[in-house]
């Protein structure tokens, strides 16, 4: 076992684990120069490729776990969807109408992305750690493909688009379910040890809303990996008036985005393994800063199993050096003498009142 897979698992590690959102992205130089070789697709479709880029983060950092360099986007393109890197994702004919929605195909476990599987398998040869595999969540998904990219306006599109055209969101949110248990599945078959289900705009969504046309989505794919035995973690952005939605989802892990103390996602779901959150604009600032508030998320995230991660995904604009002093501040953190020491406190309290 891992020190990451025991944390996903529920073990309150004495040491959190530590992997980073976006750990193969634009702040690494060696990232960048496949950039200059390789258009963002030729990266997700080439699998050797694939699996260098997913190994240049734990190559240089001592991160606990790898996350498969691809994009939520990725399965799409097989269900017939046109759609480009800029460098957020642009499809070229939104889904607005049903007949939008028939034309999209469900390709099948073997048609969705084959080259992730062999991507999957190069780097389990490789890797030092547990790989992590993810997908986007179907109410995520159905906001780029309806709203063409744009999120300049909290995605307004897709939320007019969900009551205007209820019928073909509900095909169309259904179709996505299929098609991301058949892509997670294969994914795990091809040898993930954890997967992340990427609900990065949920939050944008009312209570209701989300209840009808995201939670039951969610659960749908979560529940699909029940027999497969790997630590799942749920993340949504923004999610904090969705927190006890969330606590019904079957996932092991929930991720928390920065603006929600993890000591309070803690009393939302108690029993689960959080990650999080650190914000990621902190990781930009400034060494003494950064770890003065990475060991104040890690003190939050006492009291139950914790990953540390950040908030969202890593910035473009932060330095390397920034990433190792995260990971030794991370690693150098004893969570059980902390919490020894919260005890000792407590009692102290005790005594005196
Ligand atoms: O974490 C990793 O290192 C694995 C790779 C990964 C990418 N995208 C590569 C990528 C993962 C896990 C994703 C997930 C993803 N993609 C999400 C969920 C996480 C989140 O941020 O909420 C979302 C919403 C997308 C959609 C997407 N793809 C956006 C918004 C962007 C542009 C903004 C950005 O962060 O760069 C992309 C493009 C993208 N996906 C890049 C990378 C490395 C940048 C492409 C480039 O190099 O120009």
């Amino acid at each position: 076992m891992s020190i990451f897979l025991d944390a996903a698992s529920g073990k309150d590690t004495q040491r959190a684990p530590i992997w980073i959102m976006r750990q193969a992205g634009r702040y690494l130089s060696e990232y960048n120069a496949f950039k200059e070789r390789y258009t963002f697709w030729e990266m997700c479709r080439n699998p050797e490729v694939t699996a260098e880029i997913t190994l240049l983060p734990v190559r240089r950092f001592p991160l606990d776990a790898a996350i498969l360099f691809s994009d939520i986007m990725t399965p799409l393109a097989d269900m017939g969807a046109e759609i480009e890197f800029a460098p957020g994702p642009v499809v070229a004919h939104p889904v607005r109408t049903l007949a939008d929605v028939r034309r999209l195909r469900v390709p099948g476990p073997e048609g969705t992305a084959p080259f992730v599987a062999d991507a999957v398998r190069a780097v389990r040869e490789q890797c030092p750690v547990p790989l992590i595999g993810f997908a986007g969540a179907p109410l995520t998904l159905a906001t780029y493909l309806v709203d063409a990219g744009g999120s300049a306006d909290g995605h307004a599109g897709f939320r007019v688009w969900l009551h205007a055209q209820p019928e073909a969101a509900r095909l169309l949110l259904d179709r996505l379910t299929d098609v991301t248990i058949d892509y997670l599945r294969m994914q795990i078959a091809a040898g993930v040890q954890t997967v992340q289900l990427f609900d990065s705009w949920a939050g944008i969504h009312d209570p209701a809303v989300y209840a009808e046309f995201g939670l039951p989505h969610a659960r749908r794919v979560l529940a699909a990996l029940d027999d497969l035995a790997v630590p799942r973690i749920y993340f949504a952005v923004g999610a904090h008036h969705l927190l006890d939605q969330i606590a019904g989802l079957p996932a092991e892990v929930v991720g928390v985005d920065w603006r929600t103390p993890l000591s309070v996602a803690r009393r939302a779901l108690p029993g689960r393994t959080l990650q999080g959150n650190l914000d990621p604009a902190v990781l930009v600032s400034r060494p003494d800063a950064l770890a003065d508030r990475a060991r104040a998320v890690l003190r939050e995230g006492l009291g139950g199993a914790h990953i540390f991660n950040l908030g969202h995904g890593i910035r473009p604009d932060t330095p390397v050096d920034h990433v190792q002093r995260l990971v030794e501040t991370v690693h150098a953190f004893d969570r059980h003498a902390e919490a020894d020491k919260d005890k000792e406190v407590d009692k102290d309290k005790k005594v005196s009142a």
